[in-house]
């Protein structure tokens, strides 16, 4: 089977799935310089959704690097996931002035509705739950994100036809 796209002379993942073609260009984009691990791994997680085992291991062993290394920093910064994420990424701001304003009661709250707990994903899914530290709309406080929609001014008492309301949208 020939994969006219790839490079030649670059490691190719024995499954044949095009994405690590694309990962191998990308590595060679970036001369396999280590200090180049976080976009490789940002562009790695773009193409497949998450940071899977064998996705990290291929990393590592085509950049030369401990498995260990690679892991680390990928568990050390919370916008990497190594498990399936949702199709919407649901982000709730508990930074001070969020904080303030119920935010912690917002995340279990919208926990409870859909029946996950932070860093989880739902049945269907559609959404995980994480929080961020603040997402620039403090006016709006408590603020979330769903996607790339920010919702404003969404207090605890609130959530449950939020849920009902809002969120089927995205369904
Ligand atoms: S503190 Fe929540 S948006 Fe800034």
């Amino acid at each position: 089977m020939s994969h006219p796209q790839i490079a030649p002379n670059l490691p190719y993942h024995p499954s044949g799935d095009q994405r690590f073609a694309q990962l191998d260009q990308t590595m060679a984009y970036y001369k396999h310089e280590p200090t180049a691990l976080i976009q490789i791994l940002h562009a790695a997680q773009h193409s497949f959704g998450y940071l899977a085992p064998d996705v990290l291991r291929y990393i590592a062993t085509a950049m030369k690097l401990p498995l260990a290394h690679v892991y680390g920093v990928t568990t050390f910064y919370n916008f990497f996931s190594i498990v399936p994420r949702g199709k919407y990424q649901i982000m709730v701001c508990t930074g001070t002035t969020c904080h303030v304003r119920g935010a912690a009661t917002v995340v279990e709250r919208l926990g409870q509705q859909l029946g996950v707990k932070e860093h989880e994903t739902t049945k269907d899914g559609l959404f995980s739950l994480h929080t961020a530290r603040c997402i620039g709309a403090c006016a709006l406080a408590p603020a979330i994100t769903v996607g790339d929609d920010v919702y404003g001014k969404l207090t605890p008492d609130k959530v449950p036809k939020f849920c009902q309301k809002d969120l089927k949208k995205y369904a």
